[in-house]
Parts: C-alpha cells; sequence; structure tokens
C-alpha cells in the first residue's frame, strides 16, 4: 500500500496543487477530501497555468481516477464551469472522475447568507472568499443541508431543496433585511446541472479502501492550511473544514489505519490571505518584493496575499498535528535576490520566550517573533535539479527548516514549472 496526503502547514497557497500533479503521473488515484471551491491549486496544463478549485489536481494526467470525496461542499455551477473551462484546456473529464454521493452542494442560499453575514460582521470579518464554504458546513452539521447524492432523483432533491432554502429565506430578509433567493430560478439552472454531473456521482470510500489494500497509489490531496483548520488553526479566522491529516478519515472515508505517508507542503516563507493574526508579516518593501516576485495574489480571489518570514514555531506545530513524515519547501527562487533572510524560531509572549504556538487569538496576536539572520544566497536557484545544484546557503536554509520542523525536506520546488523541482528522495 502506497498513499500519500498532501497537506499545507501554512496558511494555505503553499503549492500543493503543481506538487500533487508532479505525483500524479505516478498515482492511480487523486482524492480531495475537504474544502470546496475556496481552494485556487495552481497547476502547470501544457505551460498554461490553470487554477482549479474542485477538481482534483490529477485530473489532467490521463489514467487516473480523480475522487471528491465526500469530505468536500461542491458548488454544482462552479464545478460544471470548471469542467467546461479545462475541457478547452483538452482535458476530457469523463468515466475518470468520481463525486462521493455524500459531498454536500454549496447553494445560492449558502452564498448569500455568507454575504449578509460577512457584511454584518463589520471590523470583526474575517475576509472569506465568500464561496458559502462556512454556511454550508455549518449547515451539513445541522442537518439542514444537501448532499449531492440528492441529484440522482432531481424531484427528491427539489422536495428538500425548497423546504430548506424556503427556511432560509426567512433568515436572509427577517434577520439580515437581505434579498431572498429566487428557489424557482435556481431549480431550474439545478436541473441542467443535476444532468450534467449524475453520471459522476458514485459511492467512492469502498472503492478507495480497495485502491490502497491492492497496493495502488493513492494521493489524499488537501486544501487550504493548517493553521486554517477548523479545530486547530486560528480560530475564528480559520476555514470551516479540517484540513489537516486527520481530516481524511471523515473526508474519505478511509479509516486512519489505512493513511500512509504525510507530506507537509509549506512555502520558503509565508502567506495569509483574509484577516487574523499573522506574527512574521512584513508589511513593508521587503513583504512587497516577496509579493511581486512570488506573484502572491489570491488564485480565487485575485486579493493581494499578505507576506512574511518563515515561522518555524508555527511549522513545527503543523508537523506535529499533521505526523507529517517529510516537507517539500516551495518557492525557493521567491528569496533568490535576498541579502539576508530572516526566520523565526521562537516568540516573545508577554515577556516570556516560547517555542509553543498560541492556541487563541488575542495571545498569537500579542506574539513577537524572535528571528535569527541567516546568509541569503543572491544567485537564480531556478536552473537547479538536483542537491548539489543549490548554493550553499540555500542548503543550509533547508537545514535550519528540517531542524525547525523536527522532519526531512523531500524536495524543494524552484519555479512554476512541473519539472523545477529539486529531489531529495522519492514521495511515493
Ligand atoms: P472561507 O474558506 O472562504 O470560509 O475563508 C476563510 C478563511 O480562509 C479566509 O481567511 C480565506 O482567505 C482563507 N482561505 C480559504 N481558502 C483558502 C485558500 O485556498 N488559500 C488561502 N486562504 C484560503
Amino acid at each position: 500500500m502506497s498513499s500519500v496526503v498532501i497537506v499545507g502547514v501554512q496558511w494555505g497557497d503553499e503549492g500543493k496543487g503543481k506538487i500533487t500533479n508532479a505525483l500524479s503521473t505516478e498515482a492511480d488515484m487523486v482524492v480531495r477530501f475537504q474544502g470546496g471551491a475556496n481552494a485556487g491549486h495552481t497547476v502547470s496544463l501544457n505551460g498554461d497555468p490553470i487554477v482549479f478549485h474542485l477538481l482534483p489536481s490529477g485530473i489532467s494526467v490521463p489514467g487516473v481516477r480523480c475522487v471528491i470525496g465526500p469530505g468536500v461542499v461542491v458548488d454544482p455551477q462552479a464545478l460544471v464551469d470548471e469542467i467546461d473551462m479545462v475541457a478547452e484546456h483538452g482535458v476530457e473529464v469523463g468515466d475518470n472522475f468520481w463525486i462521493d454521493v455524500g459531498a454536500h452542494m454549496v447553494m445560492p442560499h449558502h452564498k448569500a447568507q455568507e454575504a449578509a453575514e460577512e457584511k454584518a460582521r463589520g471590523k470583526g470579518a474575517i475576509g472569506t472568499t465568500l464561496r458559502g464554504i462556512g454556511p454550508t458546513y455549518a449547515d451539513k452539521h445541522a442537518r439542514e443541508g444537501l448532499p449531492i447524492g440528492l441529484f440522482a432523483d432531481f424531484d427528491a432533491f427539489r422536495e428538500r431543496y425548497v423546504a430548506v432554502a424556503s427556511r432560509k429565506n426567512e433568515l436572509l430578509t427577517k434577520l439580515y433585511g437581505a434579498e431572498p433567493v429566487d428557489i424557482e430560478g435556481s431549480l431550474e439552472r439545478l436541473r441542467g446541472i443535476a444532468d450534467r454531473l449524475r453520471q459522476h456521482l458514485a459511492d467512492t470510500p469502498g472503492s478507495i479502501r480497495d485502491a490502497l489494500s491492492s497496493g495502488k497509489n493513492v494521493i489524499f490531496e488537501g486544501a487550504q492550511g493548517t493553521l486554517l483548520d477548523i479545530a486547530f488553526g486560528t480560530y475564528p479566522y480559520v476555514t470551516s473544514s479540517y484540513t489537516t491529516a486527520a481530516g481524511v478519515s471523515p473526508g474519505t472515508g478511509v479509516p486512519p489505519s489505512m493513511i500512509g505517508k504525510v507530506v507537509g507542503i509549506a512555502k520558503a516563507y509565508i502567506t495569509r490571505v483574509g484577516e487574523g493574526p499573522f506574527p512574521t508579516e512584513s508589511p513593508d518593501e521587503r513583504g512587497d518584493a516577496i509579493r511581486t516576485c512570488g506573484h502572491e495574489m489570491g488564485a480565487t480571489t485575485g486579493r493581494p496575499r499578505r507576506c512574511g518570514w518563515l515561522d518555524g514555531v508555527a511549522l513545527r506545530y503543523s508537523v506535529d498535528i499533521n505526523g507529517a513524515d517529510r516537507l517539500i519547501i516551495t518557492k525557493l527562487d521567491v528569496l533568490d535576490s535576498f541579502e539576508t533572510l530572516p526566520v523565526c524560531t521562537g516568540y516573545r509572549i508577554d515577556g516570556e520566550t516560547t517555542t509553543r504556538f498560541p492556541r487563541t487569538v488575542p495571545e498569537l496576536a500579542r506574539a513577537e517573533p524572535v528571528y535569527e539572520e541567516l546568509p541569503g544566497w543572491k544567485t537564480s536557484t531556478r536552473d537547479a535539479r538536483r542537491p548539489e545544484d543549490l548554493p550553499a546557503e540555500a542548503t543550509a536554509y533547508i537545514k535550519r527548516i528540517e531542524e525547525l520542523a523536527g522532519v526531512p525536506v523531500a524536495a524543494v520546488s524552484v519555479g512554476a514549472a512541473a519539472h523545477a523541482v529539486v529531489e531529495f528522495e522519492d514521495i511515493l
């Protein structure tokens, strides 16, 4: 059995899509287990950068079965739009793509609710992607949700949809003074979408377990990052799903005992989109230089990402929560021009120095990073393909990351192209 969970160990946008896509050439199955169209996984397709929001990043690799697991929330309109978009790039989405019947759907009322709630939060807004993620997971847990399996019988879907959307319209109009959603108009659109997606509906957990038992290579593709996890992230500035490796079980129906390696993906620096504390943020010209050089604009919302220095405290916390065996460091090349590189090795909180990652937002907001300055390498790493191609300072930087994280770095990515990777060891 060879399976690997790919998880982000920062605040998302670590480059999981590129790594998953690269590993997919050796995979039999790629499974998304949480999140939804809030994700933006950028993959290079025939030289063009393509952003996947819902389709697993292996979808362009022939022979790979791609699965949306029951832990994902699916915006059916966004999904058919994405299927059409990849078709324009020559990628056929057919029998190779399954959507688990238990995945809940993001409906127009979820997006309307989220817009109203973010507005009502005012200064306390979370800065969500407005893709309806929070309300959809909340309704799933409140037993007001709409699993996509209902699309198998549109009349059954209609009955439940009308009931829940009518209740939601009461909330929208009476509590928030917002416009109600057009239930009949939505149903008309959803009928056509259901007709298109029905062929992909499947009962997937048994097939994933069978693939694992028969030794197939299965990749569990995480979205967002550990610090956005609903349980262990910087709550309430988090997303609404379990973004850690532990999310694989409820998100796929694969028991913990069958989950294999866990690989954490981290950028050589760190970014955050949306609100919430960010101890190593560099809101100055050096942060701007990272943003420009690293093209740090949100892949889903186009918002500029907040940029900062590698945070060893947060990294160690994420590695431990995920039980990550290995790290892959992405975007090392973005740091090529810096004279020195601050790396956070601890926090000072209320006069004490600690390597503990605070579990509450007020405490994290008080954390001041303790930095160690490492020498930069001031030379391009973009053409490096073997460990010995890296400048000594870059190798020392990676070594320091390994020490702080407590696990080895298996590979380093040095550019957007799929082959722009320096591998230290095999992953799958
Ligand atoms: P939501 O997931 O849209 O509810 O957004 C909650 C928080 O997670 C916001 O701060 C978003 O910016 C952040 N977020 C959600 N998805 C991603 C992602 O794929 N990358 C980075 N941040 C994300």
